[in-house]
C-alpha cells in the first residue's frame, strides 16, 4: 500500500489519543485494510484511491519476483538488511514480489540435549528464530510487519508480543506463545533447517538471499545494495509506476 505510508497510522493514533475532542475517529481499519474491500473503501472514503489503486495495480497472474531470505534473528546484518532494505521495499514492491523468510542462518542442530539447535547469538537466538518462525506460520499477512516491529525493536523477543498486538490484533498470544514453546515451533524450525541445508550452493554467511530459487554473488551484492531497484529491474512484465517514476494521476486525497 503506497499511498498511505504507514507512519501516517501511528501519527492518527498518537493525535487521536492526545486530542480527546477530535471531531469524528476515522474508520476502524488500518491504511494497509482499506482497499481489501468495496465496503471498507466507502467507510473509510477512500473509494476513488482504491478504485484507482486497483486499477494500476500489475495484472495478477504475472510471474512475481521470488525473494527468499534466508536470516537468523539476532545477526546484526541480517536485522540492517530486514529493517532498512527488505521491509520497506516490500512495502512499495509487494504486488510484484513474493517474499519467503527463512529463520535459520547458521543455527545447528544438536544431536541431543535440553535444547534441539545452537545458534550462532547464544539461546536468545534461538528463542526468537523460533518465535519469528511460529509468527510466520500464525500470522500471515501479518508477519511481515510483525517480524519488521521486532527486528527494529531494542529487544526483538520482548517485543514479539506488543508487536502482534498491533499488526495482527485478532491473533491468540496464547497461540503464538503455545507454539514457540513447543513442539510446533520446533518443528517449524526443523524445516527451516532442512530448507537452508539444502541450499546449493551451501550459504557461506546471512543475510543469504535467493531469486526466483537462486543465489547468485553479483545478484546479492545487487540486493544488498538496493534490493527495491533490483526487484523492479527482474520484473518482466509491465513494470509499476512506483519502479519507473512515471507520474499517474491520481488522486491523492489531501488533507
Ligand atoms: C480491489 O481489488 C480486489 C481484488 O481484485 C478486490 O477484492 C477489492 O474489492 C477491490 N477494492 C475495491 C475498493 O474496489
Ligand atoms: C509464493 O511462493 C510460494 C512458494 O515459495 C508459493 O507457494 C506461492 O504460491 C507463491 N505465491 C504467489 C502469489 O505466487
Amino acid at each position: 500500500m503506497t499511498l498511505w505510508p504507514r507512519f501516517a497510522v501511528h501519527l492518527l493514533l498518537v493525535m487521536g489519543v492526545s486530542e480527546g475532542s477530535h471531531p469524528k475517529p476515522s474508520c476502524p481499519y488500518p491504511p494497509s485494510q482499506w482497499c481489501r474491500s468495496l465496503q471498507i473503501a466507502i467507510e473509510c472514503q477512500v473509494q476513488k484511491q482504491c478504485m484507482e489503486l486497483n486499477a494500476t495495480r500489475p495484472s495478477p497472474g504475472r510471474p512475481l519476483v521470488e525473494v527468499t531470505l534466508y536470516y537468523e534473528s539476532l545477526c546484526p546484518g541480517c536485522r540492517v538488511f530486514l529493517t532498512q532494505q527488505l521491509y520497506p521495499t516490500w512495502t512499495m514492491l509487494q504486488d510484484i514480489m513474493n517474499l519467503t523468510l527463512v529463520p535459520y542462518g547458521n543455527t545447528q542442530e544438536l544431536p541431543s540435549g535440553t535444547s534441539p539447535f545452537s545458534c550462532q547469538h547464544g539461546e536468545a537466538e534461538c528463542q526468537t528464530n523460533m518465535m519469528e518462525a511460529c509468527i510466520l506460520h500464525l500470522a500471515g499477512d501479518a508477519s511481515l510487519h510483525i517480524i519488521y516491529c521486532m527486528e527494529s525493536s531494542t529487544h526483538a523477543l520482548h517485543a514479539a508480543r506488543p508487536c502482534v498486538a498491533l499488526y495482527a490484533p485478532a491473533l491468540s498470544w496464547a497461540a503464538v506463545e503455545c507454539c514457540a514453546q513447543g513442539g510446533q515451533g520446533v518443528q517449524l524450525m526443523k524445516d527451516h533447517a532442512a530448507r537452508t541445508q539444502g541450499l546449493n550452493p551451501t550459504h557461506s554467511h546471512v543475510p543469504w538471499v535467493t531469486i526466483d530459487g537462486e543465489h547468485r554473488e553479483e545478484v546479492q551484492e545487487k540486493a544488498m545494495a538496493s534490493l527495491f531497484h533490483l526487484v523492479c529491474d527482474l520484473y518482466k512484465a509491465r513494470k509499476p509506476p512506483v519502479c519507473t517514476g512515471v507520474q499517474v494521476k491520481l488522486d491523492r486525497s489531501l488533507c
